[in-house]
């Protein structure tokens, strides 16, 4: 893949529908009742997993050019899969499922591709099993497969040791099928749009508090279809921002980005961080938040990343320890042990990609500590088949001082989030 130098980005634009808002649009809108229309839904490798997996659970999902429509079973209306539901790349389809399925009256496995395979399942396992979920892995290790079989569940209050809005969803949806109240307290407050959409689909539902971060489902409640409009993915948003802010003369503006303040922890960090960033015309669909975000090239300051804010900006560490490589200072990021355990070891790679193009990055077990500024230059990066990896260092290549551009070890992986996303930062460079 030849990736790009830039002198300038310029430009507005949008990004595709938030990736996890799409999930949970279609799990809900497929046990609910009546017809969901999702438009801005995000139509990448991870969200069609999400999808097949439902068409092999029997649900009707048209995929129209403006709009996606699920045809609701109901709650009680998904069919036995014939064959093993294979969740591809996707961690959060792999956990939400796990969760939704221990409360059918069907057997069904869950199985992922080598990434997945190796990502860590006992934190979903375990409090699942607490509801009385009948559910094994395969491995001793607790990875994928997983084996569901059906039993009675029974509502809990369950704390979990790590804040996860996959694990947290999990318990949710098991939730509605089990007898009593259940509630999920983390360590600190995780994206909430499985709670704000469980209660737009009319379900007895509370999201968390900053303060106070428990989630509580109340089952008993029918599901009813819902209009939905997936806000664009801040998560996605992050390359674009960051490239505005590192390459020189450059303005752009991402038109539309979901802002949930369970999301918006790269916000806070780059406005610590002396980001000249504006946040304009904000509106709110849904329950979620969303605005028009814009951001000019920008002297950087080091930052100091840690504790409660870490849930609210997990998928963004990557580029903000790009970003750290051209501020001013010594960035610290910590409290962050869940990047080894993402789609690759992602303080592994960003230490080993960024140090290799001449950064100054010390991994640490739970972070990173970046001594910035530094200039980069060419390398060859392996991405780990880690979409964010390739995404980050695509925007890395921009600002190398070589005449040739970073080359990445597989650039296709971005299709797991953004399928269009070397087109967006093209469309910026020739503008
Ligand atoms: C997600 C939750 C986060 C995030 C992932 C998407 C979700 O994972 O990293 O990309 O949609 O719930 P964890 O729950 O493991 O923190």
């Amino acid at each position: 893949m030849k990736l790009y130098h830039a002198s300038s980005l310029h430009g507005t634009m949008t990004v595709p529908g938030d990736k996890s808002i799409s999930h949970r649009s279609v799990i809900l809108g497929a046990i609910a009742e009546g017809d969901t229309r999702i438009r801005g839904f995000l139509k990448s490798d991870d969200c069609l997993s999400t999808i097949k997996i439902f068409r092999a659970m029997g649900v009707s999902i048209e995929e129209k050019e403006d709009e996606l429509v699920v045809h609701g079973a109901g709650l009680h209306g998904l069919k036995a899969p014939i064959n093993s539901l294979d969740c591809g790349n996707s961690g959060t389809t792999a956990r939400l499922l796990s969760g939704l399925l221990s409360g059918q009256s069907f057997s069904s496995a869950l199985t992922g591709d080598a990434s997945l395979s190796r990502r860590p399942m006992k934190r979903v396992i375990d409090p699942l099993r607490i509801l009385g979920a009948d559910i094994r892995s395969e491995t001793e290790k607790g990875t994928l497969p997983l084996h569901i079989s059906p039993s009675g569940l029974t509502g809990k209050s369950i704390t979990i040791p790590v804040s996860s809005a996959q694990v947290k969803s999990a318990l949710l949806l098991a939730g509605l099928y089990a007898e009593g109240e259940t509630r999920v307290t983390e360590p600190a407050l995780s994206r909430n749009h499985t709670e704000l959409m469980l209660k737009a689909f009319g379900a007895d539902a509370f999201s968390g508090s900053f303060k106070e971060p428990t989630a509580v489902i109340r089952p008993g409640d029918t599901l009813h279809g819902q209009d939905i409009t997936v806000p664009g993915d801040i998560s996605s948003a992050a390359f674009f921002l960051g490239a505005g802010l590192i390459t020189p003369d450059s303005e752009i503006t991402v038109k539309n980005v979901g802002i949930n303040p369970t999301r918006d922890g790269l916000l806070r960090v780059l406005k610590d961080m002396n980001a000249n960033l504006t946040i304009e015309n904000e509106k709110e669909e849904g329950g979620e938040k969303c605005a028009d975000l814009t951001v000019r090239t920008s002297s950087l300051k080091a930052a100091q990343i840690g504790g409660s804010l870490i849930p609210l900006l997990i998928d963004e560490l990557p580029l903000i320890a790009l970003l750290a490589t051209q501020a001013e200072g010594r960035t610290v990021i910590r409290d962050a042990g869940e990047l080894k355990v993402k789609e690759s070891d992602r303080i592994l790679l960003m230490s080993e990609g960024l140090n290799a193009m001449g950064a100054k990055i010390t991994p640490t077990g739970d972070g990173m500590v970046i001594e910035g500024p530094t200039p980069l230059h060419h390398a060859r990066i392996e991405t780990g088949g880690d979409h964010r990896i390739a995404m980050t260092f695509s925007v890395a290549s921009l600002i190398n001082s070589d005449v040739q551009c970073v080359t990445l070890s597989d650039s296709s992986c971005v299709s797991i989030s953004y399928p269009t996303f070397y087109r967006d930062l093209d469309a910026l460079i020739s503008c």
